[in-house]
Order: C-alpha cells, then structure tokens, then sequence
C-alpha cells in the first residue's frame, strides 16, 4: 500500500427501509475521516453503497405490494432515497456500489468460482437456524430458545441442502492473526469479544440458499439452482467496489478502516477475514466497530420502525449542528441515547454561546477598533499580564491541532476528544476576552494590548475553522469567509500546518492586513 493511500468504508445498507440517524451517523463519521485524511493531502477512496439482495428485502417488496419478480423496482425505489440523503447530509462518498450492478455480480462469481476450484466449497445440508432479520444462520446453541442472539427475534429453522465454505479451519489462524495484530479489531474491548466468538467452535459458513426457497440473489455459477447467501455476496463489495469504480485494486487496497457497527462485527471480523485468507488477498488495516443509537433502551431500527429520520432533524437544525451532535455526543465506539433536547442544549452551549459568540464578538471588535482590517501586532502589549495572558492562550492554539492530529490518525479514533480539543480552546479565548477586558485598554488608550488580543482571537477561529471543517464543512467555510480569509478552507494547503502544530508558538498566522466581513450568527440561538 502507498504510504499516503486512505480507502476507508461504510457498511452497505439493506434496502427494506429508508435510512435514519444510525446509518447517518457511520456516513457522518466516515464522512469526517476522509475529509480530515484530504486535508491531510492522503489519497482518500470513499465507498458507501447498498445491499440489496435477500430474503429480508424480498419480504420487504412484497409487502410494498410489488411481489416477487419486482424486487428490482422496489429497491430501485429505496435506493434514491438513501442518496438523496447521503447528498442531504453533506457526505462526499467516491463511489456508490449496488449489489444488483452487474459488476458486482460479475466479481462475486468470479471469486465463488476460485473458492470452489481451490476446494473451499462443499456441499452439504444445513440443519439450523436463520435469522431473516440479521440475514444470519445460527446454531442451536446459539439461537437458544429460538431467539437470535443478536437482534433478540424468533428465528426459523431450515433445513436446505446448501454450500458451505471450510472456514472452521481457519480458526486457529483468525485467533494468532487478530492476536499479532493489535489495530486489527477496534475498539479493543470489541476485539475481546471476537476473540470471545472464537473460543466456541467455529462452524463451516453456509453461502447459498436454494432458488425454490429464496430466488432474490446472484446465482451460483456452478449451479443454477442455487442463489449465493445474501453475506458472502455483500462483504465482497469491498472488493467489487473499486472495480466498479474503475480504480485498480493495487492501489486502493487495502482497506485503512472497515467502519461498521457492533451488530455486524461477527460477519466482518470473523468470515470476511477468513475469506480474504482463502482468495489470499491482503488484510484490511482495521475494522472499526462503532456503538448504536437507541432510542429509549433499544436499538434503533428500520425493520422495528423505531425511527429517527435525519432529514427532519437537518430541516430544524440545520445539517452541520446534527453532524456535529451526532459526532459530539458520543466517544466513537459507545451506544447513545438519542435525545432532541440533548441536541438542542449542546447546540446552545457549544455552537451558539461558545462557537457563535466568539466569532461575532470578535469580529464586531475588529470591525470597531481598526475599521474591519485584523492588526498587525508587536512583541508586547506593554503590559505584563496581559503578555502572561496571550502567551498563556497562544500555548494552545499553537497545540490544538497537533492534538487533534493525533486524535484522528492512528487506529483508536477518537472523534468526540478531538472535537472537544477545539472546544477547550474556543472556551479559552471566550474567558481571555473577559480577562483582558479589551474595552479597558481602549479607555487606557493601549492600543497595542488591543491588537493583541484580536490577534490571538482571529487566529484561534482560524484554527478552530480547521480543525472542525472535517465534521462541519459548510459552516467552516462560512466563517473562513466572514474571517476574510481566502477561498475555501479545502482548497487551502494545511498540511504541515496539521503535521508540525506545537512547533509554532511564536508563530502568529492570521494574516495581517486582512478585511474581514460583518458579523453574520452562524448559529442562531433555539429557545
Ligand atoms: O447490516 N446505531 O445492513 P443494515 C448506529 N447490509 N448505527 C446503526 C444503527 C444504529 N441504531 N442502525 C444501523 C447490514 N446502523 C448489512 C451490511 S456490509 C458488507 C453489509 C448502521 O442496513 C451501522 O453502520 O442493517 C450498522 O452496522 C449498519 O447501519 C447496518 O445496516
Ligand atoms: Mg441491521
């Protein structure tokens, strides 16, 4: 892999239902990820996509009323609707893969064929238990009391006769592998928990279903009467979807981040590895499992219903405060509560009061003290507190994005932490106005302590322009704007400013001389 290669992916979604905040929110994260790896001047491959094959979508069209024969149709008409919000949500995927392209289907039987001819595929009977739901086989131990151990829903037991891939062979070298390789599985609690799965016995994965019980699907190549089970199909996405794309294999692969959440790690930790292993294709870096929005104390769901829908909450809110909720609320790999009242308070405290009233205290005072253009400074404000004072401020805004650098590389992710980094600074330059009191200089007619102080502010919006501009593009650019700084924060090149931040404390980077505009509330106060 190229050093600077970021291929980054999102789960691809069942079509039985439009998306709400849970999808969002692994778009919105992957979203921020590669934004910040652009920044970075990283070459990023964004894949996002939808699964569409499978029992559950074929009950979900008949139930449209569409019917068998017509599933087409009915996920035609699904699919829209998570791009239209995807485009809603501000998320710049490279490339959208479906399941029914034909390069798709083109690739999936290209490596059915392999495994079959590499003696990986046998034929069998499955006697056992399905989830229609989860689209997951289970065990009798596993499904105890007939209930799927993942989505707590009655399961059905079948008894086809099927293909199965070998993979309980490979048991002893998932657990070496996941054990050598401490990144592998994020976060590492979530890599106990695979490591859990594989102390029980790891049984040969079925990866058919027979035409007569289950047609929707990609046929089997060796056996027309057979379609290929609706997992093996969509993991292989990962893979069709470069090739869909027409990039080459060699140098978008491997993945830097499979990110999911922790209902399908099973099926991303343990059979797609093992897959990989089979067709010798090299491991993604990590799989990153996220946690899940509930509402109340259940998960949310589009086949339960228990929905909140992401283009209701950006027509109130906007979409850059909902990004930024979502991303805030939370450490990245917990589960949250979903709240509209948790939304509208860290709206008010932190993007209204602390965000919103620098910038416009800010830029009113350069507007009142030196007619809109930010000053140019000297070494001292003659005033040795208020030099304690700058210097004291300027220690963090010359680290913030060395700290956010290290929160957004690595395999640990840590996007609320980052966040709050920028906060902590935008808290800082709230208390040193109030501290430095520059309205007193004005009296003093210490205009040097004056210029300064808004010095030090504009160059703290700058960074925090930056530094948030990954999970809040459009308004990032806004205050770039109102800041009269040029063009738009991803047209700039900040990439040693991001690298070697820390380094620079004597350094003050805003521009001096710069017209800055009027004040305009980026975000107006919910009452
Ligand atoms: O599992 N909280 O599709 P899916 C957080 N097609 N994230 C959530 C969520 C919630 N309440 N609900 C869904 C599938 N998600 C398969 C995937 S990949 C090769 C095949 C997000 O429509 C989260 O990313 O059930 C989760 O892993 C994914 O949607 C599951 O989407
Ligand atoms: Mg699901």
């Amino acid at each position: 892999m190229a050093k600077d290669n970021f291929y980054i992916t999102t789960p691809i979604y069942y079509v039985n239902a439009n998306p709400h905040i849970g999808h969002a929110y692994t778009q919105i994260v992957v979203d921020s990820l590669t934004r910040y790896n652009k920044m970075l001047k990283n070459d990023t491959f964004f894949l996002t996509g939808t699964d569409e094959h499978g029992e559950k979508i074929e009950e979900a069209s008949i139930k449209a009323g569409l019917g068998k024969g017509k599933e087409k149709e009915f996920v035609d008409s699904i699919v829209v609707n998570f791009k239209k919000a995807w485009e809603a949500l501000g998320i710049e995927y490279d490339y959208f893969i479906r399941t029914t392209d034909d390069e798709h289907i083109q690739v999936v039987q290209e490596l059915l064929t392999k495994l079959k001819d590499s003696g990986n595929i046998y034929q069998g009977e499955y006697d056992g238990w399905f989830c229609t739901p989860c689209e997951t086989f289970w065990t009798d131990t596993q499904a105890a009391g007939g209930i799927c151990p993942d989505c707590k829903r009655p399961v059905e037991r079948l008894k086809e006769k099927n293909y199965f891939l070998k993979i309980g062979e490979y048991k002893e070298w998932l657990v070496a592998y996941i054990n050598d390789n401490p990144g592998f599985v994020m976060p590492e609690f979530r890599k106990n928990e695979v490591l859990g799965f594989l102390r029980e016995e790891l049984n040969d994965l079925c990866i058919s279903r027979p035409k007569d019980r289950m047609a929707w699907g990609i046929e089997i190549p060796f056996d027309n009467e057979y379609v290929v089970y609706v997992w093996f199909e969509a993991l292989i996405n990962y893979i069709s979807g470069i090739k869909a794309s027409k990039r080459k294999m060699d140098k978008v692969w491997p993945p830097r981040f499979h990110m999911i959440a922790k209902d399908i790690i099973r099926h991303h930790a343990v059979y797609w590895p093992i897959m990989l292993k089979m067709l010798d294709i090299e491991m993604p870096k990590t799989i990153f499992a996220h946690g899940w929005w509930k509402l109340g104390e259940e998960k949310m769901s589009k086949s339960k219903g228990n929905i909140v829908n992401p283009l209701d909450l950006i027509e109130v809110y906007g979409v850059d405060p909902v990004r930024f909720f979502l991303l805030k609320a939370i450490s990245l790999g917990m589960d949250g509560s979903f709240s509209e009242s948790a939304l509208i308070t860290i709206y008010n405290s932190d993007l209204a009061n602390d965000l919103g009233n620098l910038l416009n205290r800010t830029l009113t005072m350069v507007e009142k003290y030196f007619d809109g253009i930010s000053p140019e400074v000297s070494v001292s404000a003659g005033d040795k507190d208020q030099d304690q004072r700058s210097e004291e401020l300027r220690e963090t805004i010359s680290k913030v994005l060395c700290l956010v650098n290290e929160k957004l590389t690595g395999s640990g992710l840590q996007i609320k932490e980052a966040i709050e980094e920028i906060m902590t600074m935008v808290g800082k330059a709230n208390k040193y106005i109030e501290f430095s009191a520059p309205w007193k200089f004005s009296k003093q007619g210490n205009t040097e302590a004056i210029k300064i102080i808004l010095a030090d502010l504009l160059e703290v919006l700058r960074k925090a322009a930056i530094g948030l501009y990954p999970f809040m593009p459009g308004t990032c650019n806004k205050m770039w704007k109102q800041l009269g700084l040029n063009g738009t924060i991803d047209q700039q090149d900040l990439k040693q400013e991001l690298l070697t931040s820390g380094k620079d404390k004597a350094l003050r980077l805003f521009p001096s001389g710069t017209k800055i505009a009027k004040a305009d509330p980026l975000f107006p106060r919910i009452k």
